[in-house]
This record gives C-alpha cells, sequence and structure tokens, in this order.
C-alpha cells in the first residue's frame, strides 16, 4: 500500500460522478481562498446501487488518487460513499497512508444541524438505495438526537432523472411525487425532509412544488461547507497546510468531453478537465 508523506495541497472533493459538484459549489463560495481538486468516477457512477464491498473499494482507490495529486484533506461529496466507504478508510486506510491527512464526510455535517430544522422530531430522508440500506442516517441521527424518528425512501430514478438533464420535464414529476407520495405515506407528523444525495439539489423546486409548504427542506452543500469551515478553525495544522489561490482542477474516470456536457448541468462555469486512471 502507498504511503503518503503530509504535504501541501488543495482540498479534494470526490464523489461517485457530478453530485459531488453541488457541494463543490457550496464549498466554493464560502472558501474561495483554497485551491481545490475535483475527481468524479463517472466510468463507475452511479455507486447509490453497488455493494458495501464494491462501493468502499471505488472510494478507496479514488481517495488514494487524491492524496497522489497532493491533497492533504479529501471531502467525500457523496453520501453513498459516505455512508459505505467513509469509516473504514478512517479506520483501516488512513493509518497506513498517513493518518495527518484527513478524509471526511457528509453525512455527520448535516446530522448535526437536523435539530435546528424539526420542531415535531419527525424527519423525512429522500436517498440512493445506498444510503437508504446502510441506515447511516438513522444511526447518526440517533447517537445525536435519540428522540428523532426517521423514515427514509429510496428514489433509484432521480439521479438518472438529474444526470440526463431531465430534471425541470413533466417526466421528473411523476418520479418526484411518487416518492414524496411515499414519505408523506410513512409518517404525516414529518416537518424535515433531508435530500441525502448529492443530486438531489438538481430536482428542489420539483420537490418542494410536492411537498406539503410548512415541511423544511435541507440541501446540505451550505451545511457542509459551513462545517468544513468550522472543522478548519479547529485544525489549524491541517489548514496551514492548504494551499491557496481559488484554482480548481477537475478530473474524471470517463471521457473529458462527457464531463465538460453534463458537469454544465451542475455548474454554471466552463470547466477544463483531465481524464485519469486509477490503476
Ligand atoms: N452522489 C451520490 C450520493 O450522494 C449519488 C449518485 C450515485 O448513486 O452514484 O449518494
Amino acid at each position: 500500500m502507498a504511503q503518503f508523506p503530509q504535504q501541501n495541497g488543495p482540498i479534494g472533493v470526490f464523489d461517485s460522478g457530478y453530485g459531488g459538484l453541488t457541494i463543490l459549489s457550496e464549498i466554493r463560495k464560502h472558501l474561495p481562498q483554497y485551491d481545490y481538486i475535483y475527481l468524479g468516477d463517472n466510468a463507475r457512477t452511479p455507486y447509490g446501487t453497488r455493494s458495501f464491498d464494491v462501493v468502499y473499494e471505488y472510494t478507496r482507490q479514488c481517495v488514494e488518487k487524491l492524496f497522489d495529486l497532493g491533497c492533504p484533506l479529501v471531502i467525500l461529496g457523496c453520501n453513498t460513499a459516505s455512508a459505505k466507504a467513509l469509516k473504514s478508510i478512517q479506520m483501516t486506510d488512513l493509518p497506513l497512508w498517513n493518518p495527518d491527512r484527513r478524509v471526511l464526510g457528509v453525512i455527520r455535517p448535516t446530522v448535526e444541524q437536523i435539530d435546528s430544522f424539526t420542531k415535531t422530531r419527525h424527519v423525512g430522508l429522500f436517498a440512493t438505495v445506498g444510503t437508504v440500506q446502510s441506515e447511516s442516517y438513522p444511526i447518526e441521527i440517533h447517537k445525536l438526537f435519540p428522540d428523532i424518528q426517521i423514515s427514509s425512501v429510496a428514489c433509484p430514478l432521480w439521479v438518472p432523472l438529474v444526470e440526463n438533464g431531465e430534471s425541470a420535464s413533466e417526466g421528473a414529476d411523476f418520479f418526484v411525487k411518487k416518492y414524496v407520495d411515499q414519505l408523506l405515506s410513512q409518517d404525516s407528523q414529518i416537518d424535515t425532509v433531508i435530500l441525502g444525495c448529492t443530486h438531489y439539489p438538481l430536482l428542489l423546486p420539483k420537490i418542494r412544488q410536492y411537498l406539503p409548504a410548512h415541511i423544511n427542506v435541507i440541501s446540505q452543500g451550505s451545511i457542509v461547507a459551513a462545517s468544513l469551515d468550522d472543522y478548519l478553525h479547529r485544525h489549524a495544522d491541517l489548514e496551514a497546510l492548504l494551499t491557496r489561490g481559488g484554482a480548481c482542477h477537475f478530473f474524471t474516470t470517463e471521457s473529458e468531453e462527457k464531463f465538460k456536457k453534463s458537469a454544465a448541468i451542475f455548474l454554471s462555469e466552463d470547466v477544463d478537465v483531465q481524464r485519469i486512471q486509477l490503476c
């Protein structure tokens, strides 16, 4: 296994595909002073329907690549990877690679904020099949707030809708309404819903349309960004290693042309992207 000496470098943001771009955008808005590398494993997306072992192995390879590219800190901007791979990477791989490098996920920062949104203590979750089956959200929520009841609905068709640029189409209405109705039929007291997949903010206008107006909808981007800011204030040694200048480099495991076209759905800027091999 490779070892990575600690060094100065950019913040790495990883996702199985494009969804992590919603997290990257918010982090860059909040912390524009740092340099960033985004890596999308577009050749092997989606992760949401894959087994624990496969998600762990794919995520591990991508984190290793981001360390190899010089990132002292990697954010798993993907709920499925955060649910299925983060703990194993932190406990098994980091000690061997370099315990001073850091890997953080998106679930814990989201869960930490949930208390300030819900009054009824009934919360809903939309996420991928993998994230729902992992039960990471209920487990993490109950560690901090044992009184909160959580109901989950897996939405396997939302990621393909977003990736194919169909978020605003009439076809999207059917599947947004379907999963919203499923959630509300499980628990009518829900007053807060977590969008537990980094693609879902692009469906927010439609989700909002079918959810009763009194229900809060939590998108993760700004929460993850604020949490990272706070983390860096508490970890000055790590923060001092982050290079500054606002540069952002994009890497994909799929074709560069495809990435550029699809990234435009998520970002309002043209991106320069480079294809890389993982092994
Ligand atoms: N980005 C992933 C997440 O946040 C969803 C996409 C996938 O299934 O790979 O869960």
